[in-house]
């Protein structure tokens, strides 16, 4: 585990949808920060196999967070999965033990309110479809007063993996995602801007490999099936999309980031599921358009991301 002390590991709840890049979002969050808790989301497959993956992963890293399942189905919007990047149940085609972990409860909501009230100094990292976290907020409106920070995975300033400028967390449910960017200003978005640019490939599943553990066998065996998913798109590596956003919150000072306004179509034809980041400068805003600020992450050392998720995969 991470050298820091309790003290200094940032404590964080995870609300995901494992997924590939999530599960290495997990280890990632119990080696350098305080991992409390995992609530699991309908997203990149279906909220039992997302729940199974969250399960599995937190028993094969020994992990005490308690893992509670969330919303199966988007607020309003149809369910697309994205089981042709991470396979049928969410984490490819990796081995996995006999389950023995079981759920903390099937009311990721309310966790999420009671946790965000009863544990000062709380990150919420989400890295999935913001479901879970829409909800929490019409049972909690002031939750986002009591977290420490909100950071989440998703969006693009510019661009989309889904569609042309949609990205697939915001994408999957739109309804959600403009509700948390309106009602819980300020959120961090670590969007396609910076996640494109922590590529992670064969070189990083061997450097894993190498370090002959359960954990570090099964980190390895989830960047394999991403990589060669990859290859298939054409592209040169597997963007480490979740474990980057864990990390902008482990290690900020790796990060660029500035204030814009920033909301979230859900009505356009063509543009449904878009982050509509405002880069104009300051002077440009219309007085009182009432588009609530979020901080945009727009690069990173990626290196250094890299060498961390690496090492998060590779500790005991
Ligand atoms: O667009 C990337 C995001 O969608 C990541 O969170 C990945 O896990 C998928 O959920
Ligand atoms: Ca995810």
């Amino acid at each position: 585990m991470s050298t820091a002390t309790d003290s200094q590991r940032p404590k964080i709840v995870l609300d995901c949808d494992p997924g590939l890049d999530d599960a290495l979002a997990i280890l990632t969050a119990a080696h350098f920060g305080e991992l409390i808790g995992i609530t699991t989301v309908n997203g990149n497959v279906g909220i039992e196999h997302t729940t199974h993956n969250a399960l599995i992963t937190a028993q094969i890293a020994g992990l005490s967070a308690e893992v509670h399942r969330g919303a199966a189905l988007p607020l309003i919007a149809p369910t697309m999965d994205a089981a042709r990047v991470h396979g049928a149940t969410g984490l490819g085609d990796v081995k996995l033990p006999e389950l023995r972990r079981s759920l903390a409860s099937d009311d990721a909501v309310t966790y999420l309110c009671d946790i965000a009230r009863s544990v000062d100094d709380l990150n919420l990292v989400a890295v999935g479809p913001l479901t879970n976290v829409a909800l929490a907020l019409r049972r909690d409106p002031d939750l986002h007063n009591h977290l420490a920070s909100l950071t989440i995975m998703g969006g693009a300033a510019h661009g989309g993996n889904v569609t042309p400028v949609a990205e697939f967390n915001i994408w999957a449910d739109p309804e959600a995602a403009a509700i948390v960017f309106r009602e819980a200003a300020p959120l961090t978005m670590v969007g396609l801007d910076v996640t494109h640019k922590v590529l992670l490939g064969g070189n990083e599943a061997s450097q894993m490999r190498s370090a002959g553990t359960p954990v570090a066998d099964f980190a390895a065996d989830l960047l394999d099936y991403a990589y060669a998913r990859c290859r298939e798109y054409g592209l040169e590596a597997a963007p480490m999309h979740d474990a980057t956003a864990v990390i902008a919150v482990t290690h900020p000072d790796l990060f660029h980031s500035s204030s814009h306004p920033v909301t979230v179509e859900i009505h356009g034809e063509h543009t449904r599921g878009m982050t509509v980041t405002d880069t104009r400068p300051l002077s440009n805003f219309v007085p009182g358009c009432g588009v609530p600020m979020h901080q945009v992450v727009w690069d990173a050392d990626a290196d250094a991301v890299i060498d961390l998720t690496v090492q998060a995969c590779t500790a005991s």
